[in-house]
This record gives C-alpha cells, structure tokens and sequence, in this order.
C-alpha cells in the first residue's frame, strides 16, 4: 500500500512513521509512505505557501495554488507507480504499452483525505474501508485552513480524528496511517491479531497477563492457567462485555450479545449508576 502525505513538515510525518511495526513494513516493501512538501510548489521569490483571508479574520490561509500544483506532481507519482507495477515484465511491445496506458488512465480516482476537525470522525470501521485501497493521499492542513476552492477541487473524503483542535493534519495522518497500515496483510506479525481486538464486533478487549503469575501479589486469573481452550475463550468473551459494559457501553448497541451477555452488561451498567 502506498502513502502520499502532502504537508509542510515532511520531516516530522516521516520521523513519526519510519520506526517500529510501519518501519519494519515499509522496509519489506508492504507499505511505502511519501511526504512531499507543498512549499516545493510556492510560486513565489519568498517561497510562502500562505495569505490573508478574503473578508478578513484572524489568521493566515494556505493559498489554492501551491496545493493544487503538489497534489499534480502526486498524482503524477502514482499515475507512474502504476505504469512501472503494468510494465513490470519488460515487455516492450506497443500492443502492451498500451494496455498500460489504458488501465493507468481508466483506475479509479485516488481518495485524497484532508484531514480537519469539520471532518467524519475516524473510527475502525473506515480504518478498514481505507485499508483496501492501493494507495492514499493525506492533505495536511496548516495556519487557519486552506482556500476552499482547492479542497473543493481534489478532497474526496474530510476526516477528523476528534472534536478537538489540533494545530496542524499532521498529528491526524499519522494516526490515519498507523491504524490502517495494521490492517494490511503481512504488516502485523500475527494475521490474526489484527482481528481480535478492540473494537472488533464492538466489543473491548479482555484483560491480558503474562509472567509471573504473581505481581504485586496479584495473581493471574485461574482459569487462564488451566489450559482448557473453551473455558477460556468463554471468561474471554465475558471479560469483553463487562469491560465494555464498564468503559464503553456506547458501544453495546451495536454488539450482538447473547440474552445472559445482555443481562451481564446491563447488571453492571446498573451498578454503575
Ligand atoms: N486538524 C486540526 N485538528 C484536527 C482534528 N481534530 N482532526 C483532523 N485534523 C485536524
């Protein structure tokens, strides 16, 4: 999967993502993330990239031209990627160059996400939706905003990652890119724990231990220890509800519970009133 962030702190998306589980992908070739900085596209001796808005208010406003011309040279990245993934073979005949050309044109448009607290608020689930996607661009915004009429131009989705303000997209796309770069085969050690876990049919996940089996005098749960599989998934699976019971019973209309999950998660939702 490939990442095209376009920002102006291309150092700091890049620090943030090139180490641990999104370094160790991006070095096997699972993931690739690019951060290409709008000031190369300022068209101006001073190299700013932003202005005063129209009608005044407090602030600067990052300008259309220099984003709209970054996302150009983006899309001529990807328009390239896609060329060389066709033409990987070597093959030199025009019949096939064409072929080429065709399926580089005709694929469908890339999602550009801009990320902004106006956005739909992040979850899982569209963690997932972007998961199956070749290739993302991320749209960083800085200063008060940036010029409607580019957004208006190359935004496919507006996405947020709270009802907080932050001070830059940044921050957000990395988040973006670390939750859905777990979902893509390969990225996590283990295929199946992308699967269950938080979240996963809108359930919390249940306490873990490991050793010792006694710390701070607390023990392990006993049933974890008696190596009997269905017993175990069983106290699982009630740990999850009541957790979520507990933390997020939100949550619990959208799960599917068994008649005595629910009277469990509305027993503790009781208790807690
Ligand atoms: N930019 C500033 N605040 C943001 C937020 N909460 N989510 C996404 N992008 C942002």
């Amino acid at each position: 999967m490939q990442f095209y962030i376009m920002t102006l702190f291309p150092e700091m998306v890049m620090q943030g993502l090139d180490t641990s589980i999104i370094g160790r992908a991006m070095s096997k070739g699972l993931l690739s993330i690019e951060a290409i900085n709008i000031r190369d596209y300022a068209f101006n001796k001073h190299n700013s990239v932003d202005d005063y808005p129209y009608g005044g208010g407090a602030g600067m406003l990052m300008q259309a031209e220099p984003v709209y011309q970054t996302y150009k040279a983006v899309e001529e990245k990807i328009a390239a990627r896609r060329r060389s993934d066709c033409c990987n073979e070597n093959v030199q005949e025009d019949s096939r160059k064409n072929d080429c050309e065709d399926a580089v044109r005709s694929a469908r448009k890339t999602r550009v996400i801009y990320l902004s607290p106006q956005g739909k608020t992040f979850n899982q689930g569209m963690a997932e939706e972007f998961a199956k996607e070749e290739e993302l661009v991320f749209l960083c915004g800085h200063y008060e905003g940036i010029d409607e009429r580019v957004l208006e131009e190359i935004v496919t989705d507006y996405v947020s990652i709270g009802d907080y303000v932050l001070t830059g997209g940044e921050l957000p796309a990395m988040i973006m890119i670390d939750a859905i770069s777990r979902l893509v085969p390969g990225v996590l050690h283990n295929d199946v724990s992308a699967e269950f876990e938080s979240f996963q049919d809108n359930l919390l996940e249940y306490p873990q231990y490991s050793r010792p089996e006694v710390w701070h005098e607390k023990r392990v749960p006993e049933v974890l220890m008696s190596g009997h599989h269905a017993n175990i998934e069983k106290w699982r699976r009630e740990q999850s509800v009541i957790r979520t019971a507990k933390m997020r019973p939100d949550l619990l209309e959208k799960a599917e519970l068994t008649k005595a999950e629910k009277e469990l998660a509305d027993k503790i939702i009781e208790e807690l009133e």
